[in-house]
């Protein structure tokens, strides 16, 4: 996992609990002296092990801290590629474009990412049906981050995950209904 994610977690570590839990969580689960680098990669374990322990201090369970970090990366990940989003018009478009242009960008700009299947089909105008595969199964994380694209648009999205690789699917599909733009 690229250290930009990492980054991501931190800054939302910092500013809901302080620098203190952040360097306590990195202590726990990071080899000594570990600073995130954005472009560098480190074990998906050590992101699974701090979230898993945010999860631990803050009573909440895994899937519901995985989909919270997305919301909040979906803003860090614009802040530090303000470009990538700008070619969007609407959020459909958004995520229409996160496999073919948005990750295919991401290639590009790192080295070796390790990146989702992701396959959006727009049903009709208001319903997206996704498709995700990833060996790390971070489809909370999607999910959160879809969020994330909807409040970046200003707009209403609700998500229903009909199929999950956690109960064994190959494949999550989650169907992404938002506000249609004629109504
Ligand atoms: C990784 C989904 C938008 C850059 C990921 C991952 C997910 C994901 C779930 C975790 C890896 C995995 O599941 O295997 C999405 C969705 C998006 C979105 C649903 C929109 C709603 C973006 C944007 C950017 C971006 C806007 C940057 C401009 C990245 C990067 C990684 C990543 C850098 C990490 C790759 C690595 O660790 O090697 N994406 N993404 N994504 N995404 Fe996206
Ligand atoms: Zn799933």
């Amino acid at each position: 996992m690229k250290g930009i994610i990492f980054r991501g977690l931190e800054a939302l570590v910092i500013e809901k609990c302080g620098m203190a839990a952040w360097d306590e969580l990195l202590e726990k689960n990071a080899p000594d002296g570990r600073v995130y680098i954005s472009a560098q990669s480190y074990p998906d374990e050590e992101i699974i092990g701090l979230a898993q322990d945010v999860a631990t201090a803050l009573s909440m369970t895994m899937p519901e801290v995985l989909k919270a970090f997305g919301e909040y990366l979906f803003g860090h990940l614009n802040r530090s590629h303000p470009t990538v989003a700008k070619g969007f018009n609407s959020f459909a478009e958004l995520i229409m474009g996160i496999d073919k242009v948005i990750h295919v960008e991401v290639a590009k700009l790192y080295h070796e990412p390790n990146l989702p299947e992701i396959e959006s089909k727009l049903i009709e105008d208001g319903f997206i049906l996704m498709h995700y595969r990833s060996k790390r199964q971070l489809c909370m994380c999607a999910e959160g981050l879809i969020y994330g694209a909807a409040s970046h648009y200003g707009i209403d999205v609700s998500l229903n995950h009909v199929e999950c690789m956690h109960d064994g699917c190959d494949k999550c599909v989650i169907e992404v209904k938002y506000e249609a733009l004629n109504g």
